[in-house]
């Protein structure tokens, strides 16, 4: 996928909408995250209360006011001393509230988190569903599919357990920070000697691994891809006993992957112990101060042990911070790789478009096409289609058949520069899209069926097509006697976990489906390639019986077929190479004749 010009800072908006929904689950997240850090300030306060008062006998006129009215609310601290489970309680009743903080805390981050992760998934499929065809055949499947599983699992992570986890970070921080300023200002600076060096690092780390989440990703995404087009084409792979080169194929990238993580892995490593280190080291600048503070009356024991335990508290949010810039970047890449697909334009239908009848003349203006950074194809192509008239196309592979005919279905918009394709004098790209996409039936070259039942795939049109409708339909693509020899008639489950059906099968299938449409306007992508020249011409019977006044697009090889069109149109190279009826192209040079004789000839053998 080619990468965007990347817009890091952009995407706080757009976590901001996908947290509609979740936001108020958040909230009650940090309110509970709060709770559960101010529980934590509390219990070292009441062991120092403990040690120092209460055990040592030590005068109250060193603990702040509140506290001081607190002891007396409890009693003194010589009643405490002759009622220690007073304390006990006390210290339980904190961690009561913290338990209860934590409960919270993790059902709501719950909540949150999977109420966030459907609303990316909902919001990221109707956006893809609706984005232009050309943006589908740029993009591989299997990176598309990673980016809407585990890219949108990364953001939830980051927001549900980083995100959340700040507030408490900050409190914890904070709170201690002044705790230990209270307690003993100078050891409090000599705590924080190290912390400059420990962010630092941080910083560093973060900038060092953000390239690297983004390689990670985007061999994933390659990885994913691989594995889900060698599952789509394993038929191909088996045939041609391409097995081992697959295989190799994918065991490289695998490696490739696997050796990125791995190093992922070592700078990770490499930073958690410095960080290790380094925290030593700061609680070892406090152990040795500190105990030669005590020793100089300048703290007592009560206030070295509670000045320990916030400094373990410090020490844990400032290694959470450096967690949290890293898994921002990984979130960061996440997001960007999700908002890139967010920022594809969607195909536009505007409601106000026209809507004429389309059982008009089709008119094909001086239409030129390119596929977009590709060499112009389509070259300066004009013809009408009377209403109700059939028009064979002739050409050789990648002559431009099928993209002639996706720019009527506006599968590609065509720039106005490009000329322009009207329908009874409207331009399509004037009309309203719906009305247009359901007013042409169209039977692509590669017909896809989805994993259902046939009659679901066939009801695929309309949701109130009758059992009649679908029977008709049948009749006229020839899938009657088909569906008869199922024992399950319509239920019958194809593709994947069903009947495989073979290619004939599902042309024939894919036309039914189309025909259900009732569309005034019906194109054969070569969709007769597969069945036998009499079911071809018994199906192109029948369609005459039925739709006689559609107007029929058939693109085709068949003489047969070919020569029954009111006019046929030959194209060579994206140039219209030869335009008129059967008739007159029989009678001229040019592909036309040769295919024409070379059928008839072959035609003759069979019959002879
Ligand atoms: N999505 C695409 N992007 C770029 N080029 C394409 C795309 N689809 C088709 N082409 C190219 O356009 C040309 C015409 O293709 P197509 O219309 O499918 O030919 P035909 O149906 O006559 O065989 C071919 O050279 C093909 O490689
Ligand atoms: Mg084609």
């Amino acid at each position: 996928m080619e990468t965007k010009p990347s817009s890091r800072s952009g995407r706080g908006g757009l976590i901001w909408h996908f947290l509609k929904g979740s936001r108020g689950f958040f909230v009650l997240c940090m309110i509970c995250a709060a709770a559960s850090a101010l529980a934590d300030m509390v219990t070292p306060q009441i062991i120092r209360l403990a040690v120092d008062q209460v055990i040592g006998g030590a005068s109250v006129d060193t603990l702040s006011p509140r506290v001081r009215e607190l002891l007396a609310a409890a009693g003194g601290s010589a009643y405490l001393r002759a009622n220690l489970w007073i304390l006990a309680l006390a210290i339980v009743a904190v961690a009561l509230v913290k338990a209860a903080s934590q409960y919270g805390f993790r059902v709501y981050n719950a909540k949150g988190g999977e109420t966030l992760v459907k609303t990316m998934r909902d919001t990221l499929y109707t956006h893809i569903e609706r984005l232009p065809f050309q943006w589908h055949m740029q993009h591989h499947t299997g990176d598309i599919i990673q980016r809407c599983t585990s890219d949108i699992d990364t953001t939830r992570n980051f927001v549900s357990e980083q995100l959340t986890n700040l507030i408490r970070i900050l409190i914890l921080l904070v709170m201690s920070i002044i705790f230990m300023v209270g307690m003993n200002p100078l050891l409090t600076l000599i705590a924080m000697i190290p912390v400059p060096v420990i962010i630092a690092y941080s910083i560093r780390f973060h900038h060092q691994i953000w390239e690297g989440f983004q390689q990670c990703d985007e061999n994933e995404g390659k990885l994913s891809a691989m594995v889900q087009e060698n599952l789509t084409g394993v038929r191909v792979v088996r045939a041609f006993g391409r097995e081992r080169y697959e295989r190799d194929r994918f065991d490289q990238q695998n490696e490739f992957y696997t050796g990125l993580w791995v190093k992922m892995g070592r700078i990770m490593s490499r930073y958690w112990s410095t960080a290790d280190i380094l925290s030593g080291l700061q609680v070892m600048l406090i152990v040795v101060f500190g105990v030669i503070f005590c020793l100089r009356d300048r703290m007592t024991s009560g206030e070295y042990i509670a000045f320990l335990s916030y400094n373990g508290m410090l020490v844990w949010p400032i290694r959470m911070l450096g967690r949290m810039i890293s898994e921002m970047s990984k979130a960061g890449v996440s997001m960007e790789r999700v908002g890139q697909i967010m920022d594809a334009e969607e195909e536009r239908d505007d409601p106000d478009g026209a809507a004429p009848p389309l059982n008009r003349d089709i008119c094909f203006d001086h239409v030129s096409f390119a596929y977009e950074g590709t060499a112009e194809m389509l070259h300066d192509i004009s013809l009408t289609i009377p209403a109700g008239s059939t028009l064979g196309i002739l050409g050789g592979t990648g002559s431009g058949k099928s993209t002639l005919m996706y720019l009527l279905d506006r599968l590609y918009p065509l720039a106005p520069e490009n000329g322009k394709i009207t329908i009874g004098g409207v331009d399509i790209q004037q009309m309203r899209l719906s009305h247009l996409r359901s007013g042409i039936g169209i039977v692509l070259q590669e017909p896809f069926l989805f994993s259902r039942t046939l009659k679901e795939n066939l009801m695929i049109t309309s949701p109130d097509l009758t059992e009649a409708d679908l029977a008709e339909a049948s009749r006229t693509a020839c899938l009657e006697e088909t569906i008869d020899g199922f024992s399950k008639g319509y239920e019958t489950f194809v593709g994947e976990r069903g009947v495989t059906l073979s290619g004939g099968q599902k042309q024939r299938a894919a036309i039914a489906r189309m025909l259900t449409q009732k569309a005034p306007i019906m194109i054969f992508d070569d969709s007769l390639s597969a069945v036998d020249t009499e079911t071809d011409a018994k199906i192109r019977a029948a369609l005459e019986k039925r739709f006689g006044q559609a107007t029929i697009i058939l693109i085709s090889h068949r003489m047969t077929t070919l020569s029954k069109a009111d006019q046929v149109l030959v194209l060579d190279h994206g140039k219209v190479a030869q335009l008129g009826t059967p008739e007159e192209l029989r009678n001229q040079p040019g592909l036309f004749r040769e295919i024409d004789q070379i059928q008839s000839m072959s035609r003759e053998e069979e019959t002879a």
